[in-house]
């Protein structure tokens, strides 16, 4: 397929997490068959890129975010052809297909790892190739208390799923190898030549095949602090997040893989981001990434630093920092606009209702409030439906790795009772992003014929597509108009970004106002982030510049607001309503 320069401006992706989308054949797992079956869906709601989590062999201690070979399909999913008939078909379709690249770590399984951990020498005694290629250090030597000595972890670094950083390879020697998250997902080494360039020749190899670009996974830890401190609590993330060699081997990859093609869209993900660091590794220039994930917002409630709290997010602040990025990156780097992902709630943790009159009209003033911002959205699977979190029962009902590990540690440390920490999984959890799609209202909501491998959500019968799809007001239909929207309105992609009334707690209001200067075009999205009727403030001097200008309602989720004009200092809002308003000259 030819690729626009900068064609992701205009796009909005949809991302399919392949365990959870359609199941083919009956083994209760989603499959890259079943993506392929469900393309006109993705097509119907307007998306026109795909970002597909990894589907390739994998040991599946985190659902295939930890590889054992890159060039390979785990036959759960599929096979090569299927993923060269998914490029085929989606690009048939006017769909971009952007693949999930994990290469900061990879399976403990993978045979570079266990060719690592063979140690210094290889079997034959001779220096060791694949030593180099992760991250290995001596124990650190402390008293044993009986005169003698031992050897314990080389720093106190916390691993983000639990425990220490380190592990050993149980070889007899004292080395430890550097795992991030989980000691099944050893880090690679970046500083290793020979390394980059086994990852440089793969994704080149995966650009030959077609794919549309990279969603680069975990991406700011490829580079540590080379004196491997220790933390003062333990947080390994300032030490393994954009480490003094970050920016070279990004750019390293640029030049050596991504520049080699035209049109590559690539979306970093990066915690610890700042608009700084995005005016850096997502510069307009294209020197880097194309665009990257950052987390601040997600942060507001604690996300990722401590995730298990009920915190929830001053509405306040999150307007003060989404306009911060929004001021901050215009005309400079581009952004992403993201709520959910496969690593996230579902989105009525945050705001809104998961039930109740106002789910549905709350999950639209929700979309509506983020789309219409600067970026590129991301829809994740299901979200288009308003689905909602899992009413985990019982910790058997969990498979993450993230999950399962914080309910040992929290239980057994005393931090939660189980209870609170089943609570905690229920409103934070990363499967409740991961239940299956709601197809229909049949059976496991038509995602599989056999047992599905985590449970369905019990709503289905209430909240699935083929249902949302007959409805003229559903969520899925409003998503469309949204995505239409972009399609239609240029000042979607290119206004500035003026926030309005940000002192208000209750509701969210914004423009977007034209970038040439002899127009007056601009948006007017005003969110109420509520259950109960609340004002949006317009200050006298937007009253005075924009009172007559011509006005017209684009889109909004109140059947009963038929009409706008700009006349009162304020407008009430009926409860979570969100009304998009274009002014313009006649
Ligand atoms: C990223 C992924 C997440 C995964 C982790 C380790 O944060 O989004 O799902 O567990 O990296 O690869
Ligand atoms: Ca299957």
């Amino acid at each position: 397929m030819k690729r626009a320069p900068y064609w992701w401006k205009k796009s909005v992706v949809y991302q399919i997490y392949p365990r959870s989308f359609y199941d083919s054949n009956g083994d209760g797992i989603g499959d890259i068959p079943g993506v392929i079956e469900k393309l006109d869906y993705v097509k119907e709601l307007g998306c026109d890129t795909i970002w597909i989590c990894p589907f390739y062999a994998s040991s599946n201690y985190d659902n295939g975010y930890d590889i054992t070979d890159y060039q390979k399909i785990l036959p759960e999913f599929g096979t090569m052809e299927d993923v060269e008939r998914l490029i085929f078909e989606a690009h048939k379709r006017g769909i971009h297909l952007v693949i999930d690249m994990v290469v900061n770590h990879t399976s403990c399984e993978h045979p570079w790892f266990l060719k690592s951990k063979i140690g210094e020498l290889d079997l034959e005694g001779k220096p060791n190739p694949y030593r180099d290629f992760y991250i290995w250090k001596k124990g650190k030597k402390v008293s044993d208390g009986h005169g003698g000595f031992t050897f314990a972890e080389p720093n106190n670094w916390e691993a983000i799923f639990g425990g220490s950083a380190w592990s050993q390879a149980e070889d007899g020697s004292e080395d430890y190898f550097l795992h991030i998250f989980s000691p099944k997902q050893p880090d690679l080494n970046w500083e290793s030549p020979a390394l980059r360039r086994k990852i440089f020749e793969m994704m080149s190899w995966w650009l030959d095949k077609g794919v549309d670009g990279f969603r680069m996974d975990a991406i700011c830890y490829i580079s540590k602090d080379p004196n491997f401190p220790d933390s003062m609590d333990g947080n390994i993330r300032p030490y393994a997040a954009f480490g003094p060699h970050f920016e070279e081997f990004a750019r390293e990859l640029n030049r050596e893989v991504l520049s080699r093609y035209e049109n590559v869209m690539t979306v970093a993900e990066m915690s610890e981001s700042t608009p700084e660091r995005a005016e850096v590794f997502a510069n307009e220039d294209g020197s880097v990434f194309s665009m990257i994930f950052q987390f601040q917002h997600l942060d507001l409630d604690g996300g990722d630093s401590f995730k298990w709290t009920h915190r929830k997010i001053d509405l306040r602040a999150l307007k003060k920092l989404m306009g911060f990025w929004q001021k901050n990156l215009f005309g400079r780097a581009w952004n992403s606009l993201y709520w959910s992902n496969h690593d996230q709630p579902r989105i009525f943790a945050r705001f809104g209702e998961a039930e109740g009159p106002f789910h549905e009209k709350s999950a639209k003033m929700i979309a509506a409030c983020s789309h219409l911002m600067q970026g590129t959205p991301y829809v994740f699977q299901g979200e288009e439906l308003g689905m909602t979190n899992y009413p985990f029962r019982d910790i058997e009902e969990v498979r993450d790795i993230e999950s399962l590990n914080a309910w040992e540690k929290f239980t057994a440390d005393g931090t939660f009772t189980e209870d609170e920490m089943l609570e905690l999984i229920s409103l934070r959890g990363r499967d409740n992003a991961r239940t299956p799609i709601q197809w229909d209202d049949s059976q496991n909501a038509g995602f599989t014929t056999g047992t599905p491998w985590i449970g369905v959500n019990p709503n289905y019968r209430k909240i699935n597509a083929k249902e949302q799809l007959s409805r003229e007001d559903s969520v899925f239909r409003f998503y469309q108009k949204l995505i239409a929207l972009r399609k239609e309105l240029e000042l979607v992609t290119t206004g500035r970004y003026v926030s309005l009334d940000e002192e208000n707690p209750e509701t969210f209001a914004y423009l977007r106002v034209a970038p040439e200067p002899d127009s007056v075009e601009k948006l007017l999205v005003m969110s109420n982030f509520t259950d109960h009727e609340a004002k949006v403030n317009f200050p006298e001097s937007f009253l005075r510049e924009n009172r007559s200008l011509d006005t017209e309602i684009l889109l909004g989720n109140e059947p009963s607001r038929t009409e706008f004009t700009l006349s009162e200092p304020s407008l009430t809002l009926t409860p979570y309503e969100t009304l998009i308003i274009r002014f313009f000259q006649r």
